[in-house]
């Protein structure tokens, strides 16, 4: 890496520490590890970075969703995925759990991983709020503003090369849009410099199976995009 490279990322790293509302200076472990680059190293300080910034998170009251939480539900996965998925935020069992996708729609999306030789192990899994919003209903413009720096910090930090959309709500904010869901599936997206996606989120997929068939196309366009990249 060029020092002029290096600079900016250090000045990047400083911004998102101030637009995050944190004090001090952490720079990111991609920036540490280009400089001293051991593998294993690297490996394990991604999981420790990440575990370190849900602790700093995990009390947050910047919105009202802090209100009725029973656990911030912060992500779960591998820290070093190439593939994340983004849900739109924790319902009654993740809650309580602190784990995301753990009810009926979680089990659902294990057997889409499954579909394309995934599986919890070898993905990264978090939402687009944190915090479970009363009685289900969506996230509210405001409350994902206040919870979307967290989600892009993750995503820095854990460094997918691909993201997957679940549902509307995750697609619409991620990519800034408001195009419906329909029209946003088949075809790759960027965000901040890596490859999305959008699915219909397993939840939709309880209530209309006929959209499985759908789903499960849109999953394996990822693997192929996946194993493209895997195999270069
Ligand atoms: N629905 C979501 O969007 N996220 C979860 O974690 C669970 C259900
Ligand atoms: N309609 C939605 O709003 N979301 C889905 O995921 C599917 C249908």
């Amino acid at each position: 890496m060029t020092e002029k490279r290096a600079l900016e990322l250090v000045a990047k790293a400083i911004q998102q520490q101030e637009a995050l509302g944190l004090g001090g200076i952490r720079l990111s472990y991609d920036l540490i590890n280009s400089i001293t680059p051991p593998q294993p190293r690297r490996m394990a300080a991604k999981a420790e970075n990440l575990e370190e910034f849900c602790n700093e998170i995990k009390d947050c009251k910047k919105c009202r969703l802090h209100q009725g939480r029973n656990k911030f539900v912060f992500g779960v996965g591998n820290p070093n995925a190439k593939v994340m998925f983004v849900g739109e935020g924790p319902g009654r069992d993740e809650d309580l759990k602190g784990e995301p996708f753990v009810g009926r729609a979680g089990q659902l999306l294990d057997k889409i991983l499954a579909a394309i030789q995934f599986d919890r192990t070898q993905v990264y899994i978090a939402n687009v709020v944190k915090c479970r919003p009363p009685n289900n209903r969506d996230p509210q413009p405001d409350e994902m503003a206040e919870c979307m720096p967290y989600l892009k910090q993750q995503i820095e930090l854990i460094n997918p090369q691909y993201i997957c959309c679940l549902g509307r709500i995750a697609a619409q904010a991620l990519l800034n849009t408001q195009t419906p869901l329909g029209k946003l599936r088949l075809r790759w997206h960027e965000f901040e410099g890596r490859k999305l996606m959008v699915t219909y989120h397993p939840a939709a997929l309880l209530r209309f199976p006929e959209y499985k068939r759908d789903t499960w196309e849109d999953v394996q366009m990822l693997r192929r995009e996946y194993d493209a990249y895997m195999a270069k």
